[in-house]
């Protein structure tokens, strides 16, 4: 049978995805190759956020093409993802090496695409259609015979986005929102508990949007089948994506839960509610803000302003005051004036971010800020990202250094790949922790005291916790 290699591009969806078209083949015999050396199919699964993120992955693929084909002419070779999506059989234009073109609603056809191509059935397939019900597709997952066996998994509720945010590539590469039922999620998240998982991130473009679009019988059904916990337990109403979290918060043995991307929009007093109420709901929370200006935010489509943020972020510390916040930040949106960045920076400063991801504007196409006037100059958004990024570190360092002395719960994910002597972990509050130990750690939830704090990571040690 043949071997595969994925090389995944961009966020935790990607990843989900490589992980769910990885397992349906290994499920047909396949296994998977260590590099794209040795590989008899080689899948890049592409990000289009920023076209610094396109250009590395066509790049990767022409050296595949180059170095890789040139000695093994049989390799099949292949994108998936959001930039096959959006570009289609233009990429196999460009680059005629590549066999197979697969779109994000087609990540379940992988397998029958790739053995069609390897018999010689078909030559190249490009196939980056719509497709209804693909939101539930993405279901199969990787533990079983994996030997870096995980407790904590990925389990995508939803695709699409119908925010439209002015910069943004992701409603023409995702396509409309789309949700699985909560009856199937709940199904898929007890399945991975019984199979030893302890953590589960929820994950889909813009999860608060979740089943928004969706017709209301099917969460009547839901309810009467019981699969729903009852109504009146909330005082507030309560959205279809905190409807999830209690139902997923029901699971026994499932001791964390988490999700992402979440839009600061969707942060209602029921989500706020459900950190107050849910044990389980892990005190972390990564809320794109994109800018401090409110000029700015109206510009990019954002649908609140700096006020409404800082309130949410008030009042998601006054529910879990442990709690860790991260961000997006883009700077040099059209029309970004020095005194909107100040405000960005100011917004930063009042925050306290855990952690900010700091993204330098740039024009996708068929997007409207693309074509808005007052581009900023390169120079500038380098000297705006230059100037962010010191602040963000210099709060997240003072953030990072108060965890030393204190004693923290973490879930051990595996070896630490810069030291495999070391074991890594994550908080609750979803940073990372490094300590000595060795493979039987890994999967448990421990506790340990922090001794030290380095950048964006905390060292700790088991042995010290109740002193
Ligand atoms: N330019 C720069 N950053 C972008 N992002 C999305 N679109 C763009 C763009 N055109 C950033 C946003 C988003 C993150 C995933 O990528 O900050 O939250």
């Amino acid at each position: 049978m043949p071997s595969v290699f994925i090389k995944t591009y961009g966020c935790q969806m990607n990843e989900r995805d490589s992980e769910a078209v990885a397992a349906q083949l290994v499920a047909r015999g396949w296994s998977l190759a260590k590099s794209e050396n040795v590989a008899d199919v080689v899948l890049l699964n592409t990000c289009s956020v920023r076209d610094f993120a396109e250009q590395k992955a066509i790049g990767k693929m022409q050296n595949i093409a180059a170095d890789v084909r040139k000695n093994r002419p049989d390799v099949v070779l292949g994108f998936m993802g959001c930039m096959a999506q959006s570009r289609g059989r233009e990429l196999i234009d460009k680059l005629p090496d590549v066999d197979l073109v697969l779109g994000t609603q087609k990540f379940h056809r992988a397998a029958d695409y790739l053995d069609e191509i390897i018999s010689g059935a078909r030559k190249k397939i490009v196939d980056v259609a719509e497709e209804q019900g693909s939101e539930a597709t993405i279901r199969e997952h990787l533990l079983n015979g994996n030997a870096k066996k995980s407790a904590a998994a990925f389990v995508s509720i939803m695709q699409g986005c119908n925010q439209h945010c002015t910069f943004c590539i992701v409603p023409a590469t995702r396509g409309e929102e789309r949700s699985r039922t909560i009856p199937d999620i709940v199904a898929e998240c007890r399945e991975l508990v019984s199979r030893g998982v302890k953590e589960i991130t929820l994950l889909g473009q813009i999860v608060t949007s979740y089943g928004k679009r969706e017709k209301r019988d099917e969460w009547q059904v839901a309810r009467d089948a019981a699969v729903l916990p009852p109504v009146t337990r909330h005082s507030s109403p309560v959205t279809p994506f905190v409807q999830l979290l209690d139902a997923v918060h029901e699971i026994d043995g499932l001791e964390r839960i988490r999700f992402t991307s979440p839009h600061p929009k969707g942060y209602g007093d029921d989500l706020i509610d459900a950190y107050a109420r849910l044990p389980n709901l892990c005190e972390s929370a990564h809320l794109p803000v994109q800018s401090g200006s409110n000029r700015v935010l109206k510009l990019m489509h954002r649908g609140y302003t700096r006020e409404k943020f800082l309130g949410i972020v008030k009042k998601l510390r006054a529910a879990r005051p442990e709690i860790g916040i991260t961000t997006d930040i883009i700077v040099g949106f059209p029309g970004e004036t020095q005194n909107d960045f100040e405000e960005t920076l100011s917004l930063a400063r009042e925050v306290e971010f855990d952690n900010a991801y700091i993204f330098k504007y740039s024009p996708r196409r068929d997007t409207p800020a693309a074509e808005m006037p007052d581009q900023v100059p390169q120079k500038i958004r380098e000297e705006r990202n230059q100037r962010l990024l010191e602040l963000v570190n210099e709060i997240a360092a003072r953030k990072y250094e108060k965890f030393v002395g204190r004693r923290v719960q973490i879930l051990v994910e595996g070896p630490s790949w810069k030291n495999p002597a070391r074991m890594t972990g994550r908080t609750r509050c979803n940073k990372i922790v490094l300590f000595d130990g060795s493979d039987r750690h890994r999967g448990h939830l421990m506790y340990l005291k922090i001794t030290r704090a380095g950048s964006f990571t905390l060292y700790g040690d088991p042995a010290i916790v109740n002193l």
